[in-house]
C-alpha cells in the first residue's frame, strides 16, 4: 500500500497544498490484495432475510446524494448537530488543547471546519486525518479545506474504518481525538458498538479523546419524514446502492425493479431502510459468481440508524474505558454531542 504525494512537484513552494496533504487508497488496495472483497455483500445478499453492509451507499455518487440530504428540511440531524458544535467548539477545542483531530466517515468535512476554526482561534497547530470509503469526496474536501487553512496539515485515507484505524500512525501533537460526529454510530448494532469502541479506543493513549455525534429517540412522526423526503433524494441515495454494486462487481441489477422503503421501528428504537423487489426476479454479480433470487415484494435491509438515548449510551462509554466528560444537546434534546476520556489507568 503506497503513500502518495498528490503532486511532488519542484515547483512546489514549502507550504503549497500539495505538501501538505498526502492520500492513502485503501479502497484500490483492497481491490487488489483482499479476494476476501465483497464477501459481505454475498453473505448479506445469501442470508433471509436479506441485507446489504450500509458502506455501500458511498460511492461518489452516493455521497454527492447523501450531502443533499444533509440539505433537505425534513432531515433535521445535520443542521441540529451544526448548532450544537458552533456552541461547544471553543469549549472543546479549549478541554483537550492542541490536538490531532481523525475523522471517521468525514464525507465533505463541513461540520469539521467549525472545529478547525475554534483550534485555530486558540493558535494550536492543525493536523487532520480525514478516513473515508468515497475516495472522491475524500480527495476534493481535503484540497478545499487545504486552500481554506493555510497551516494545516491532512493525512486522508480513503478506505473503511477497520483497515485506516489498525494503520494510523502515532500523533505527532500532544493529543489525539477521534471524530465520529454525524451520528454514524447508529448504523451498528448494539453489539457491534462494543466491537467498534475497542476498535477506536486502540490507536488512543490514555488520557485523549473521543468525539461522538449521536441522533436521539424522538417521536415517529419527525424521524420517518426524515427519511422519506418528498424531493425523492432519500430514495435515489437508497436505489444507488444497487448501481454502485452494479459497477463494483458486474451486477445487473434494475434499479426501477425495485422501490425505496422506510419506517421506525419503535421496539429497537431505529430507522430501518430497506429496498423492495417489485417483482419476482433473478439478479446476478458476475464478479462475485453470484445469482440471488428475490420473490415478489421480498426486501433487502440496506440500513439500520438507531436514536440513542444519551444515559444508556453513557453508561456502554463508560464500561468501554470511555469516560463522558461533557454532553452537548439542542433545545430540543434531538441530538447529542458526548466529548469522551479514554480513562486515565
Ligand atoms: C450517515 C448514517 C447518519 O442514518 O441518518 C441518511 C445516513 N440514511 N438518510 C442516517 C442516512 C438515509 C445517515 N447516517
Amino acid at each position: 500500500m503506497s503513500v502518495s504525494k498528490a503532486v511532488s512537484s519542484q515547483f512546489s513552494s514549502q507550504n503549497s497544498i500539495e505538501n501538505r496533504l498526502q492520500i492513502q487508497r485503501l479502497v484500490e488496495a483492497t481491490r487488489i490484495v483482499a479476494p476476501s472483497a465483497g464477501s459481505d455483500v454475498v453473505k448479506g445478499l445469501t442470508q433471509t432475510p436479506k441485507s446489504l453492509p450500509p458502506a455501500y451507499f458511498y460511492d461518489d455518487r452516493g455521497s454527492e446524494l447523501f450531502e443533499q440530504i444533509c440539505e433537505l428540511p425534513e432531515y433535521y440531524l445535520t443542521r441540529t448537530e451544526t448548532a450544537i458544535l458552533k456552541q461547544c467548539a471553543g469549549a472543546i477545542a479549549k478541554i483537550t488543547g492542541a490536538c490531532e483531530l481523525v475523522e471517521l466517515g468525514s464525507g465533505s468535512s463541513t461540520k469539521t471546519r467549525i472545529l478547525l476554526d475554534a483550534y485555530n482561534q486558540l493558535g494550536y497547530p492543525l493536523r487532520y486525518l480525514p478516513i473515508d470509503v468515497s475516495a472522491g469526496i475524500l480527495e476534493s474536501s481535503a484540497k478545499q479545506l487545504l486552500a481554506d487553512y493555510p497551516s494545516l496539515q491532512v493525512y486522508a485515507t480513503a478506505g473503511n474504518y477497520e483497515l485506516a484505524l489498525a494503520q494510523i500512525l502515532p500523533t505527532q501533537l500532544p493529543n489525539r481525538m477521534i471524530c465520529f460526529i454525524g451520528s454514524t454510530l447508529g448504523n451498528l448494532k448494539p453489539q457491534e458498538c462494543d466491537v467498534f469502541f475497542s476498535q477506536i479506543i486502540e490507536p488512543l493513549q490514555v488520557g485523549e479523546y473521543l468525539l461522538l455525534g449521536v441522533d436521539l429517540q424522538k417521536p415517529k412522526n419527525i424521524l420517518e419524514p426524515a427519511y422519506n423526503d418528498s424531493q425523492g433524494v432519500t430514495a435515489a441515495f437508497n436505489l444507488n446502492m444497487l448501481e454502485h454494486l452494479n459497477r463494483r462487481f458486474q451486477g445487473n441489477f434494475d434499479t426501477t425493479q425495485f422501490e425505496h422503503s422506510c419506517f421506525y421501528n419503535e421496539t429497537e428504537h431505529q430507522i430501518e431502510m430497506h429496498l423492495r423487489s417489485l417483482r419476482s426476479q433473478i439478479v446476478k454479480l458476475d464478479a462475485l459468481n453470484l445469482t440471488v433470487n428475490f420473490a415478489a415484494s421480498e426486501t433487502i435491509l440496506t440500513e439500520i440508524s438507531r436514536k440513542f438515548n444519551l444515559d444508556i449510551l453513557q453508561q456502554q462509554l463508560t464500561t468501554q474505558g470511555l469516560i463522558p466528560l461533557n454532553v452537548w444537546t439542542d433545545p430540543n434534546q434531538w441530538f447529542g454531542l458526548l466529548l469522551c476520556q479514554l480513562q486515565r489507568a
